[in-house]
């Protein structure tokens, strides 16, 4: 058996975000898990709507369950964004089980009170009008880059069909989850395993000063910047992605690694 990756996708999409990233790391021989997270893609809530408190450790524990059935017990986790606070919350939960973490475009912190106010905000205007239409709109300007919307327009519609595509509930309880989210460093600066921290320079949502505290207090990590990419980076300029991931992985293979 090879050993396994987790790509773990961004808010508010679901795991269609790694189509130009899965094949790559497949090639490299690697084992590939893409989980839809809580409230997404295949994993949408259905018409009762979600049975629990909004909670990202719920979505960590969906994860470990996956690989708990797949017979998997440690794994290198790739988070983008809200995946990076998902691959987190692994880490919190039981670090054996990450034998590396790549955190893309994410950060550590907490959220402030205002963004805490935005979230419940915007949970409560999705639920309200039932679509995701207007937070497409809200959202499309900061989650990609200046050069992606100047030069690939395509790229900038399929992002917004996907923002379409997502459930209203689904949005509102990550919201909420993403807002009761504890500070992560205490858990980086614990951990063993290697990271590779991974940044698109276009990125404004989460910015450079981030990406520098993680940096910080990481003991074994590589940062990787891709340049003319934004916050979804992994859409934006997949090769180069890609390739940062497969060096990484290709690092960790070297040490014991257990599935
Ligand atoms: C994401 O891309 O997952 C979001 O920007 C996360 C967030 O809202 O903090």
């Amino acid at each position: 058996m090879a050993p396994t990756v987790v790509l773990l996708h961004a808010f508010p999409l679901d795991k269609r975000q790694w189509d130009g990233v899965v094949d790559a790391i497949a090639e490299a021989d690697w084992d590939v898990v893409v989980p839809d997270l809580r409230g997404f893609g295949g994993s949408a809530f259905d018409d009762e709507g979600p049975d629990d408190e909004p909670s990202l450790a719920l979505m960590a524990r969906d994860v470990l369950s996956i690989l708990d059935r797949l017979g998997v017990n440690s794994a290198v986790f790739v988070g983008l964004s809200l995946g990076g606070y998902v691959a987190m919350e692994i880490l919190r939960q039981d670090p054996s089980r990450v034998a590396g973490l790549a955190l893309l475009d994410t950060k550590a912190s907490a959220d402030n009170d205002e963004a805490k106010g935005n979230r419940v905000r915007i949970a409560e205007q999705v639920v309200a009008a039932g679509s995701t239409e207007a937070l497409a709109r809200a959202m499309l300007p900061n989650l990609l880059g200046a050069t992606t919307h100047a030069d690939r327009p395509e790229v900038v519609d399929l992002v917004g069909e996907w923002i379409k595509d997502a459930d209203p509930a689904g949005v509102a309880w990550a919201q909420r989850g993403m807002a009761a989210r504890p500070d992560s460093h205490g858990d980086l600066a614990l951990m063993t395993a290697p990271a590779l921290v991974l940044w698109g320079d276009e990125d404004v949502i989460s910015p450079r000063a981030e990406q520098d505290s993680m940096m910080a207090v990481l003991r074994d990590a590589r940062f990787v910047v891709v340049p003319g990419a934004g916050h979804l980076s992994a859409v934006e300029d997949s090769a180069a992605v890609s390739s940062a991931l497969i060096d990484f992985l290709a690092d960790v293979r070297q040490l014991p690694f257990a599935t």
